[in-house]
């Protein structure tokens, strides 16, 4: 089996940062054939860009590579996050593009390639992550590296007349022409990025999977949903809830249920809206009253870029408004925690909530609300309100399935999770767990994988 070389913008070096779900999905696919996982240090370093830092840990070499402030501010801060997220979120309101942070983002993914070239063998399969790193391949393919490159958009493909919308979209989006496979998270993201290539990116759908690109090179995309370590989950969460953190949270309820949600603080996650959501149970469902307390963690995320502090005071000012008009001498209805727990103690709180809100306006999975499920105790477990608009409804059907721009649908979700009968959230609930079973991490890695070796 070929070496694997794994690219990201975020390295989950060990003792450096929290293994959330992709972290521990990757470096599994890494232990199991030994390789280097290549990305950006996360330092904002004085001086040139380029440093280097290296660290073996079993047969996996993690390589970083140290940024300074201005490739920061134009290729993540910048490009990345102020003009392509918002965009593959479908926020075209939101695109700020800019020529001098577009050749940022060129520059930075350039010297990836300069540093990760000379330490790929011919026989390496290189497998690039995310939409930090889109052009990676055919920088690296300019630099002769002929192995077998793959790439995986863990976010939305918009529509194609959202992508035509940016300007010089050509430039980018044909450098996607490079890769062998590119795998998105739902077929519908592989449906919009083919009409994207038909429309505007003068390439030839072939018959299955494959496409041809201008000038004759073929390469093949597909669907591969993302999926959680569900064991693993499982294990920890029936673990943590007997743990401090999760037992102070239960006696703190006094008897009351716990709706749960967890998310980075990103507009892409709905968060105003699902706080008005809440706000709205509360006032149509005043039978319920005082029943039910709401926790959004929400860990400050992206704090450089305008866009998320200006929605830092947008949730600040609504929360302080939902709780001064519903909240009693004994009781706030929500909580809204900014702070960021462990993995593990995360999955103890999912336990303990019989509500699980994932209301995204937009996500290319979400993996809270499998990891919800996967945390849930078989004999009593909670119930999951998802967004229609996150990749995840694709595959949990049994969720309780919302339009989160719909308040009223959201509020009336809330109190019918908060009421249903336990066979019901039994039969949803092993549904739901039996298909993240089915697909769970390795599973994704193994199919993506042979997928990429088949082309
Ligand atoms: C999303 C992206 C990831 C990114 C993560 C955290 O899930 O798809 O690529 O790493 O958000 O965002 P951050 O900007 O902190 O890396």
């Amino acid at each position: 089996m070929s070496r694997l070389v794994v690219v990201s913008n975020r390295v989950a070096v060990p003792g450096e940062s929290h293994a959330g779900g992709l972290a521990v999905g990757l470096l599994g696919a890494l232990k199991e054939r030994g390789g280097v996982w290549f990305g950006w240090s996360g330092k904002n370093v004085r001086g040139e860009s380029g440093g280097l830092h290296e660290q073996q840990d079993g047969n996996i070499r993690f390589v970083t590579l140290d940024l300074n402030k201005r490739d920061i501010d134009a290729y993540y801060n910048g490009f990345a996050n102020r003009t392509l997220w918002p965009l593959l979120h479908f926020r075209l309101d939101l695109v700020d593009y800019d020529r001098a942070t577009r050749e940022g983002y060129r520059r930075v993914n350039a010297l990836f390639a300069e540093k990760l070239a000379p330490m790929l063998r011919d026989d390496d399969t290189v497998w690039i992550h995310d939409y930090h790193l889109i052009p990676l391949g055919a920088l690296l393919r300019e630099r002769g590296i002929g192995c077998k490159i793959g790439f995986f958009l863990h976010v939305p493909m918009p529509s194609a007349d959202l992508m035509q919308a940016m300007p010089d979209h050509a430039r980018l989006f044909s450098s996607f022409y490079a890769y062998d496979l590119i795998g998105f998270q739902t077929q519908r993201d592989v449906d919009r990025f083919k009409s994207y290539v038909r429309l505007f990116g003068g390439g030839r759908l072939l018959d299955g999977d494959d496409v041809e690109a201008p000038g004759g090179r073929r390469f093949r995309t597909a669907a591969f949903p993302i999926g959680i370590d569900t064991e693993l989950i499982a294990r920890q969460a029936k673990a943590a809830v007997s743990k401090v953190a999760a037992r102070d949270l239960r006696s703190s309820l006094r008897g009351r249920q716990l709706a749960i949600g967890v998310d980075r603080l990103d507009y892409s996650k709905g968060l105003p809206e699902r706080f008005l959501g809440f706000e709205r149970y509360l006032d149509r469902h005043p039978d319920q009253r005082g029943s039910l307390t709401y926790l959004q963690i929400a860990p400050v995320s992206r704090g450089d870029v305008a866009e998320y502090r200006l929605l830092r005071n947008q949730l600040e000012q609504i929360a302080g408004h939902i709780n001064g008009g519903h909240a009693e001498p004994d009781w706030t209805p929500l909580r809204y925690v900014n702070q960021n727990f462990a993995h593990t103690t995360l999955t103890g709180f999912y336990r303990a909530a019989s509500v699980g809100l994932v209301t995204p306006l937009r996500d290319g999975m979400n993996l809270v609300a499998k990891e919800y499920v996967a945390a849930q105790d078989p004999d009593n477990p909670g119930v999951l309100v998802l967004s229609l608009l996150a990749g995840a409804a694709d595959e949990m059907k049994e969720a309780l399935l919302v339009n989160p721009h719909d308040l009223d649908g959201v509020a009336d979700a809330i109190a019918t999770a908060a009421t249903m009968p336990k066979p019901k959230r039994v039969e949803r609930w092993q549904a739901m767990m039996d298909h993240l079973r089915r697909n769970d991490i390795s599973h994704w890695r193994r199919r993506y994988l042979e997928a990429l070796a088949e082309t």
